[in-house]
């Protein structure tokens, strides 16, 4: 199949994921019930720490350039997006002091991402699925924050967080339209993306009630 035509494929597979997600329920999946700003703030700091470190490890084991250039801007804008997230939390007055987001260790999608050695699967795990999942997820988020009345957060994710995970989806879109050319990388890039999405903690919900969405075909 024409590299184009599966990435298309992939995408469409992951809307339909995406499309039977209730209106907050990466929400309530991610913070296991508990939907308030701080908490889903504070998580954020972690998924944000998480997607830093990745792009900073994979780095120097990834040979193609371009590739290079993605995970360094990633690197780059999810530290960046740490520093805002704990500037609105003290805004909001939350106290971050004593506050480490990794106290409970690394999250089980951190784990299965780090184990990658291709820079297909990589891309394919990392700024396509994930950046796809943080898309809708914070997509959820600002419709959550503007229906409570918390403008200045909905913002901050709307203007400034959300076009840069945007961004991040789309290098990781255009990589594997232009690299994942035979049968062999494309079924490496689709395994990484069906257990990219039923690892992530936003999905959980999802995962659990489906009959697999490991079964889903890609092809
Ligand atoms: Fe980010
Ligand atoms: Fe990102």
């Amino acid at each position: 199949m024409d590299s184009k035509e599966f990435v298309a494929q992939l995408v469409e597979e992951m809307d339909r994921i995406f499309a039977r997600l209730g209106e907050t329920e990466t929400l309530e999946a991610e913070s296991e019930g508990q939907v308030d700003v701080e908490t889903l703030l504070r998580l954020a700091l972690k998924s944000e720490l998480e997607a830093s470190e990745l792009a900073g490890f994979w780095l120097p084991t990834t040979s193609e350039v371009e590739a290079k250039m993605a995970l360094a801007l990633q690197c780059g804008d999810e530290m960046k997006h740490y520093g805002m997230i704990s500037q609105r939390l003290a805004e909001l007055g939350a106290d971050l002091t004593d506050f480490d987001p990794l106290a409970e260790g690394h999250s089980p999608l951190y784990q299965y991402l780090r184990g990658l050695r291709t820079t297909i699967e990589r891309i394919a795990a990392g700024p396509f699925a994930s950046e796809a999942i943080a898309k809708v997820r914070n997509a959820q988020f600002v419709t959550f924050c503007r229906s409570i009345g918390d403008h200045g957060t909905a913002k901050l994710y709307d203007e400034t967080i959300q076009p840069e995970e945007f961004h991040h989806y789309h290098l990781g879109r255009e990589f594997l339209e232009k690299y994942a050319v035979t049968p062999e990388l494309q079924e490496l890039a689709a395994s990484a993306v069906r257990n990219t999405l039923a690892i992530a903690d936003e999905l959980r919900n999802l995962a659990a009630k489906t009959t697999g969405i490991h079964n889903i075909p890609v092809s």
